[in-house]
């Protein structure tokens, strides 16, 4: 049995297959693309797809798309009636991208060749956020858990709950467009300054600068509900007026200014872009930030009495929030949490297929998923066929020989570009397509910044971290297979690690396994030979452009910048 599921029309388009259960393949088309978010149809993330698994379309058993334009039709006529102006664009963009899906057999046969009318496999259409909670659950090892989805927005949906139990989800509610946790952050971050589809990260990395003196007043913003939901202040909000995010000809999704006048008399003009950052705006996004966490604490609470039970399972853009993850099983009477790698919208793919194959086709449930190396992959010979292409020097080296000379120059104060085994699905790059540097430097954030990423000073770089020694430098000793929670550092490491140690003392780690990363395992365990510390500063390797996907971005990114070496495989380029 062979599922496709796309992420399609939407920001980050994607495309994952599952053949027999098992997930062989998983990307976004902005790999491809070069554009970053890319909203469009995944035709070459199919065509990658297809090719991983060794087959054409037409072997291909269902298609899952990860929308359903029929859902709640009637609140969206609702809406309409009772926002004339802005609640008809709304809907009308909303229904222009729909009409897109009903063509969709016309875009498979294009990219296919395959004639229209002779495609085979069956379209299954999946709502949003059913998708976003399949992509948790059944990738989860949990055979019974509480599942959450929360974002901006799908299919007039901004929040789901619902329980899974073997290869079954069953929902216990949600919460309607536009009140949404994700659109109240959005707004946050369009008054702080940052405008593009995406920035919320940034607040989250601005909060521990500043102190959440105005938690207070944020719940006039959002009310906590005794169902445990959640309500809104329209007054502070555009969205029922007008659409959030659109797509163009481009694919470039973009969010219009969401926050209105109301929202600037209480807290203050909106900080233009590039514009200082002053201490209270730093103060109102610790706010924004602890006010999240409390919010997602609520719902998060209300699920577990309501459920009773002990496994919790996140996904949707608002399960990005890596610093309310990591306090979540604290501030919750859940033991267990699982957030997939690509917990944002790209997930939608691997989880509407997921859907398929489990509720819709009764399929068992398959292994748990731990690997986030479901992306492209090139083989030395490859490398060596293209780096002589291009007439560049290099050397292949035999493994042993590799991690010592990179551990090496490591230490050697080296900014090293490391291209191993196959893309990461998911935003965060974790030792497949990365960008190492040595933890134990504190210039090494500056360093990283004037050589290649010129991102801003406040922002923070995450470690690397062997399985086998997170309890002896963090407070916490979960796994972190997806760098999706972050923890306190305990304070007697602070010194030892300061390049990947926040301004709050806490990291975004990555828990090393050695079974899912050997490679990159191996060679942080010959840097921990060579220094004593098991860890790495680990960033995603890019330069304001999607993660590199191939050895030519690597190579290009490499020659742009000031790295001091790049790893592609076993070949290794020096300056
Ligand atoms: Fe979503």
């Amino acid at each position: 049995m062979t599922i496709l599921g796309i992420n399609a029309y939407h920001a980050d388009s994607s495309a994952a297959i599952i053949v027999d259960g098992k997930l062989i393949a998983a990307t976004e088309e902005e790999r491809f693309t070069r554009v970053k978010h890319w909203a469009g149809f995944p035709a070459q993330a199919i065509l990658f797809c297809l090719k991983e698994a060794g087959i054409t379309l037409n072997e291909v058993d269902h298609i899952a798309i990860g929308r359903d334009p029929k859902a709640k039709l009637a609140k969206k006529a609702f809406y309409i009636l009772k926002n004339p102006a802005g609640g008809i664009k709304t809907v009308l963009n909303r229904l222009q991208n729909s009409k897109k899906v009903s063509s969709l057999e016309k875009e498979f046969s294009a990219i296919t060749g395959i004639p229209e009318e002779t495609i085979k496999p069956k379209i299954n259409q999946v709502e949003h956020h059913r998708s976003h909670l399949a992509s948790a659950f059944f990738a989860s090892p949990f055979n019974e858990a509480a599942l959450l989805s929360i974002d901006g927005s799908g299919d007039f949906t901004t929040t789901m709950i619902a329980t899974g139990k073997g290869n079954k989800i069953d929902i216990i509610d949600s919460v309607d467009f536009p009140v949404s946790v994700g659109s109240f952050y959005t707004s946050f971050t369009q008054l702080l300054g940052f405008p593009h589809y995406g920035d919320e990260y940034k607040v989250m990395g601005l909060a521990p600068y500043g102190e959440p003196k105005y938690v207070d007043k944020l719940y006039d913003v959002i009310q906590f509900t005794e169902d445990g939901l959640f309500n809104w202040n329209h007054k502070y909000f555009k969205t029922a007026r007008e659409v959030v995010v659109t797509y163009n000809n481009d694919h470039i999704p973009r969010v219009a200014s969401n926050y209105t006048s109301y929202m600037e008399e209480k807290f203050g003009k909106g900080r233009a872009n590039g514009e200082e950052l002053t201490q209270y705006h730093k103060d109102l996004a610790a706010s924004v930030q602890r006010f999240t966490e409390e919010l997602i604490f609520h719902i998060a609470s209300h699920l577990q009495k309501r459920t009773g039970l002990k496994n919790l399972c996140i996904a949707g853009g608002v399960a990005q929030n890596s610093v309310a993850n990591g306090k979540i099983l604290k501030n919750t009477h859940f033991d267990n949490l699982y957030i997939p790698s690509a917990g944002h919208d790209a997930g939608i793919s691997m989880g509407s297929a997921l859907y398929v194959h489990n509720q819709v086709l009764n399929q068992p449930r398959s292994e748990p998923i731990f690997s986030a190396y479901t992306g492209s992959r090139f083989s030395n010979d490859e490398i060596e066929v293209y780096l002589k292409s291009r007439n560049i020097q290099y050397t292949r080296y035999n493994d042993t020989e590799l991690y010592e000379k990179v551990a090496n120059r490591l230490i050697d104060s080296g900014v090293i570009g490391w291209f191993q085994g196959r893309a990461e699905f998911g935003p965060r790059a974790l030792g497949g397509r990365s960008i190492l540097a040595d933890p134990r430097r504190s210039d090494a954030k500056d360093l990283l910044n004037a050589k290649i990423k010129r991102r801003e000073s406040f922002r923070p770089f995450a470690p690397s971290i062997l399985k086998e020694y997170v309890a002896e430098y963090f407070e916490h000793a979960e796994d972190v297979p997806f760098m999706e929670k972050v923890f306190p550092i305990i304070k007697e490491k602070h010194a030892t690690i300061p390049a990947v140690t926040h301004v709050d003392g806490t990291g975004r780690l990555q828990s090393v396994d050695k079974t899912v990363s050997p490679r990159y395992y191996n060679l942080i365990e010959v840097f921990r030979q060579k220094t004593g510390v098991p860890i790495l500063l680990n960033t995603s390797f890019n330069e304001n452009e999607p993660i590199v996907n191939s050895p030519a971005e690597a190579l290009d990114c490499f020659l742009r910048t000031q790295m001091d070496m790049l790893v592609l495989e076993n070949c290794v380029i020096e300056r």
